[in-house]
């Protein structure tokens, strides 16, 4: 399949038609952006870790039940994918305190939570990603409530299959955001990515972060730690 006109280019991705217009293609950048792209940066190596690790977790929630946009993997940065429509949501579903979670409510980063947690934001970056819940989303006709009961099941099974996969790598998934996308039938599937820019993952023993905050936090060795999961994953 070949790319034809490219669609969007968003902060971590370019969007591509393709002679199917049922499918796109994604081509995965190392452009790192943070705070809403206000901290721009390059993180050497990431396209091909994202679109690669994307790709191997969203065939491993296929396999447990958990329909997604992935079709085929074409080369190290380009995956072809269902085209969706993309409901205006970000859903964060978090098994441990850090980040805005641990500012907004005053508490310490790393507190284990006796039960997952999820919230929404809504995907604008003009008024930079509100927090927002069910209601809200309703009110402004983001999704229907079907479709966010849908998003939220889907959310907290994605979780259990991913806590359980990583920790077997080593690795505890702190936080993450997906999105989901419609079909044209009105099915949802999960969609955009799975990666170090959209997870929180500490090591297990150490709790050494292995993710995107060693960017947003200028904390040094980005690069290593995108390879040190990616190397994980694969195996090695
Ligand atoms: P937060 O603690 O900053 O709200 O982030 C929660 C999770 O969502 C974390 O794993 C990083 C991810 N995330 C994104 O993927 N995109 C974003 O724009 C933000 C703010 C967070």
């Amino acid at each position: 399949m070949e790319k034809t006109v490219q669609l969007y280019e968003g902060k971590a991705k370019k969007v591509y038609a393709t002679e199917d217009e049922t499918l796109c293609i994604v081509s995965y950048k190392d452009d790192a952006t943070a705070f809403n792209g206000l901290k721009k940066g390059t993180i050497v190596g990431k396209g091909i870790v994202n679109n690669r690790m994307s790709n191997l977790l969203m065939q491993l929630l296929e396999m447990k039940g958990v329909p997604t946009h992935f079709v085929k993997e074409l080369s190290d940065r380009e995956t072809l994918v269902k085209k969706v429509q993309i409901v205006p949501l970000e859903v964060i579903i978090r098994n441990v305190s850090a980040g805005s979670f641990a500012k907004r409510y005053g508490v310490e980063e790393g507190i284990v939570f006796d039960e997952p947690t999820i919230e929404f934001s809504y995907k604008n970056d003009d008024l930079g990603d509100p927090l927002l819940n069910s209601y809200h989303a309703l009110a402004l006709h983001l999704a229907t409530k079907e479709e966010i009961e849908t998003i939220k099941a889907m959310a907290f099974r994605v979780n259990e299959v991913l806590v359980e996969y990583f920790k077997a790598l080593g690795i505890r998934l702190v936080d993450f955001k997906l999105e989901f996308g419609r079909l044209p039938d009105g099915k949802i599937v999960l969609a955009d990515e799975i990666s170090p820019d959209t997870c929180r993952l500490w090591d297990l023993a150490t709790n050494e972060k292995l993710d995107k905050d060693r960017f947003r936090r200028d904390m040094g060795g980005v690069e290593d730690a995108y390879k040190e999961v990616f190397r994980r994953l694969m195996g090695e």
